[in-house]
């Protein structure tokens, strides 16, 4: 099949996931992501049905994960971006297959709060590994959360501040840092795109330069933007693509994008909270380890907001 774009690193197709799969080699990918439609009714611009009874929409769910399963190399990883209710039977599918990691609790408010139910505050980001364990796994470190008024801790770190790799964090099995993606400069984007800054996340932490990626729900693109920027090879499919051709077209702002994610991870303090330290008269020692002296941010709450989360 000729693909509809194709670029230095990456091919898309205009097809059906599942056609797409079946073509590719056994053993041939090393990260596999997958965000499929969560057949809650919603209109997509490719027409599909997403209202569909729940034994059919697992049927056709555990069909594709079959062809991811089948590709990925022995040691890739595979994750999969779905609401609790879905991902907590197609994680016992797949745990037939691959190698249980994570489930990643994604903190997003997703929906509207249902009456008689607990308000819908998460997703479920499932990780396998074929095999044993991940030929590749370096997870980014992330920065002390910060508050957005005078960029002073939000936690107490005590006694424990010269201890802290200046690298960051570590990352833990609940992301708070993923913004929803309501930018005013992504209106024209389908409403189902993920952030940039989860699918960075997920493509450095299991794939390496010259790795390949695939993702068979293109939508906007996001995987395969994220792929590209950063060095890595993807292979997609969506049934509607016009989207991701004009994202394609011009990268300029995706690139920015990234830069500015890259420049905040791996590091104890974002950019925004040193600059809002050092206007509020918290200077920091180039080396955060060797400041033990600071003290943790003391505004009222309403000033604190949350952290940075508009990466
Ligand atoms: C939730 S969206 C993916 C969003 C994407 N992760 C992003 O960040 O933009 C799911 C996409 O899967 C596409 N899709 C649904 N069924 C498909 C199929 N059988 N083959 C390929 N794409 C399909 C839909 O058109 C929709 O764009």
């Amino acid at each position: 099949m000729i693909p509809i774009l194709e670029t230095p690193l990456g091919r898309l197709y205009e097809a059906d996931c599942l056609k797409i799969l079946a073509g590719l080699q056994p053993n041939s990918v090393d990260l596999a992501f997958a965000d499929p439609p969560f057949n809650l009714g919603k209109k997509y611009s490719s027409n599909i049905d997403d209202s569909r009874a729940e034994h059919e929409y697992l049927d056709w769910c555990r069909a594709w994960l079959d062809g991811m399963v089948r590709v990925l190399k022995p040691g890739g990883s595979l994750f999969l971006w779905n609401i609790p209710k879905w991902n907590l039977q197609l994680g016992a599918y797949l745990n037939q297959k691959l190698t249980f990691r994570h489930w990643i609790t994604v903190d997003i408010k997703y929906s509207l709060p249902i009456p008689k139910r607990l308000y819908p505050s998460h997703y479920a980001l499932l990780y396998f590994v074929k095999g044993k364990k991940p030929a590749i796994f370096h997870p980014d470190r992330i920065p002390v959360p910060c508050c957005r008024h005078c960029g002073g801790e939000l936690r107490d770190y005590g006694g424990y501040k010269d201890k802290m790799n200046p690298r960051g964090v570590n990352l833990s099995d609940v992301w708070t840092d993923i913004p929803p993606v309501r930018h005013a400069k992504y209106k024209k984007r389908d409403a189902n795109a993920l952030a940039l800054k989860l699918m960075d996340r997920i493509i450095s932490m299991a794939s390496d330069p010259g790795s390949v990626v695939l993702d068979p729900f293109g939508g906007s693109g996001t995987t395969y933007v994220a792929a590209e920027l950063n060095g890595r090879r993807w292979i997609g499919a969506e049934l509607h693509c016009r989207t991701i051709l004009d994202r394609f077209e011009n990268l300029n702002d995706d690139r920015d994008h990234l830069a500015e994610i890259h420049v905040n991870k791996n590091v104890l303090f974002t950019r925004a909270s040193l600059a809002r330290r050092k206007k509020a008269g918290r200077p920091l020692s180039q080396d955060y380890r060797v400041d033990a002296n600071g003290s943790p941010c003391e505004c009222p709450p309403v000033d604190r907001d949350q952290p940075d989360l508009f990466l």
